[in-house]
């Protein structure tokens, strides 16, 4: 494990998912109207091993396909959650989560990387397919009914609400902006944030396959 790592408790992580979360996406629009906003992300590479983040899901992938967990395992997976017509966090982390398997090198061959949607009802199974293959070939997009999508933000402890702007035309979304490190058979390894570099996210990620 490098120095950057960490352990956490399942305690304070649970604790951090459900006091801060209500935080996320705002963050921006805060420092652009000037506000000081407080540091409230974790340290960079928090380990996820043995806690009881994930879990089943049934969604439908972005060829329309319905899939499970059971798809991928075998696979490590790199899990965003997000929305497609989210400005600024999510294409940002996505370009990321590519820029590090890229950095990766072979190892990035382990891994599928995945985009499960917290917007259903914008993020139909074409939309999702137009946007995935913006950030890389192999990222897969996840959609589904609005309450199987609970269950797996649940399950992740991924937070996502619908806030209505009156400066925009439609709803926009608060989520969490986390990227999950998952095993082959669906273990929690490793969460990331928006404060890891791809640099980071790759030496972790190395490190962690490379000692499993
Ligand atoms: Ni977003």
């Amino acid at each position: 494990m490098g120095n950057r790592f960490r352990q956490i408790t399942m305690l304070a992580l649970l604790g951090f998912f459900l006091g801060t979360a209500s935080a996320w996406h705002q963050v921006s629009k805060e420092q652009d109207a000037g506000y000081q906003v407080a540091q409230i992300e974790p340290a960079a590479g928090t380990s996820l091993m043995g806690s009881e983040i994930g879990g089943p899901f049934t969604l439908i992938d972005h060829e329309g396909r319905q899939v499970t967990e059971r798809n991928y395992e075998g696979s490590y997976k790199l899990i965003f959650f997000g929305f497609t017509y989210c400005p600024d966090v999510c294409p940002v982390e996505l370009r990321k989560m590519a820029e590090a398997m890229k950095e990766m090198g072979p190892v990035a061959a382990n891994i599928q990387p995945i985009f499960i949607t917290t917007d259903p009802a914008r993020d139909t199974p074409e939309t999702m397919k137009q946007y995935v293959k913006m950030f890389h070939p192999r990222l897969v997009g996840l959609t589904g009914s609005p309450d199987e999508l609970k269950k797996v933000r649940d399950e992740y402890k991924v937070y996502a609400a619908k806030v209505e702007d009156p400066k925009l035309s439609d709803y926009t979304m608060n989520h969490s902006s986390y990227m999950f490190l998952m095993g082959p058979d669906n273990e929690p390894l490793a969460l990331f944030t928006t404060q890891d570099s791809p640099a980071d996210i790759a030496q972790d990620v190395q490190n962690i396959i490379g000692n499993i």
